[in-house]
């Protein structure tokens, strides 16, 4: 029996529904998202899980499994952000589907999942996208796909308080099993790109550096793209977002820009060409130019996006001098959770144990080490 199913059961005394939603590494690509830029994500085999019924009632009884924690919720109130960082993403989701005109009705829920919370492997997303999916099918409601993952996105902005870009929602929702997805933030165009990593494999170590994007400076360097794309805007009254502008356009104007906000301006606009580059070496089966990509990426969000933080600079730093690696970086919005590394699989049990115990010894904490598959996306496991 699943262990979700067994838990509601238990819960409420009746089979529920169930429902799954992945979280996402990224190749590369951030910070671009919401400078109208390119991203290079994947869909990965750990995921929150929902078990979900409607009750008849107009109130919803919610247990986070993780969270050992449950919640009452009426819905014929306003619904604002609470104090449970966890429920907020459910209410977010339930008040998008109200602003949209939706009658919610009540239900019963129990979610858990997999992915290492705070790691930057986008649980949240999962979870605003698992809700969103499993709301629609209880109701009966349609909504194109592309309109639930917008859904899910302003549910975080709203009762998250942290302005996200897309791709999060976008990949946990779009996800395909062996599959990266290549998307334009502008457009929402996007191509699957198979990725096969033949004899390497991808390897996440865990800073567990609990990064809180809320608190954290995301937000601010939202702020300071959108400062330094104004100030470029008044030499080139065409561009749209940072996604336009190029690197001559960029140091042509230096000498008006403030050095920090040149620096924020120079990561997008070099990381946006970097994406563009890794889609063509994985298409051509280049994983050694991948690699190098993905060590340039985190120079660049280390020093001119300044994004990392030490344990995750170390990380990247025993990889780049490990052998086998052919490329490490620093991964979502930083100032903590994970660094993705492109392995030789018969240099993986090597690289674990290397970099386990030196950044032991460094920073007295052990990283976590996780091995991840490309999955799907968001699906229904089960129906009653
Ligand atoms: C977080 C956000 C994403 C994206 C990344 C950085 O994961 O949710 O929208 O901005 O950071 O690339």
């Amino acid at each position: 029996m699943n262990p979700y199913i067994e838990a509601f059961k238990q819960k409420f005394n009746y089979n529920p529904s169930l429902f799954r939603s992945p979280g996402r590494i990224n190749l590369i690509g951030d910070h671009t998202d919401y400078n109208d830029g390119y991203v290079l994500p994947a869909a990965i085999d750990k995921g929150i899980y929902l078990a979900i019924s409607l009750n008849d009632t107009n109130h919803c009884r919610i247990q986070s499994l993780d969270f050992e924690d449950e919640a009452e919720v009426e819905l014929s109130q306003d619904l604002q952000p609470t104090t449970k960082g966890w429920l907020n993403y459910i209410l977010g989701v339930i008040t998008q589907f109200q602003s949209s005109g939706y009658q919610i009705k009540g239900f019963d829920c129990v979610f858990g999942g997999d992915i290492p919370i705070g790691a930057g492997l986008s649980s949240s997303a999962a979870l605003e996208c698992v809700t969103v999916r499993a709301l629609m099918e209880l109701h009966g409601i349609e909504i194109p796909l592309i309109q639930q993952i917008q859904m899910a996105q302003k549910a975080e902005h709203e009762f998250a308080g942290v302005k996200c870009g897309i791709m999060d929602q976008f990949a946990s929702a779009m996800g395909k099993a062996g599959q990266a997805i290549q998307l334009d933030c502008r457009t929402l165009d996007f191509q699957y790109i198979p990725v096969h990593l033949e004899d390497f494999s991808l390897i996440l170590v865990d800073s567990k550096v609990k990064h809180n994007l809320g608190d954290s400076a995301y937000n601010k360097r939202q702020q300071e793209c959108q400062e330094g794309f104004k100030l470029i805007q008044n030499s080139y009254p065409g561009i749209r977002a940072l996604r336009d502008v190029d690197s001559d356009m960029l140091l042509g104007l230096k000498p008006d820009l403030d050095p920090i906000i040149f620096k924020r301006c120079k990561h997008v606009v070099s990381e946006n060409q970097r994406v563009l580059h890794a889609s063509a070496a994985l298409k051509n089966g280049n994983l050694k130019e991948l690699g190098r990509l993905m060590f340039l990426s985190h120079t660049s969000l280390s020093n001119d996006y300044q994004v990392s933080c030490n344990e995750l600079d170390f990380l990247v730093n025993v990889a780049q001098l490990s052998e086998g690696v052919l490329g490490a970086r620093m991964m979502g919005g930083g100032f903590g959770g994970c660094t993705i590394n492109l392995i030789h699989k018969d240099f993986v049990d090597l690289f674990k144990t290397k970099v386990s115990s030196t950044f032991y010894n460094k920073f007295s904490l052990s990283p976590g080490i996780y091995e991840v598959s490309i999955s799907e996306g968001t699906s229904r496991i089960h129906c009653l």
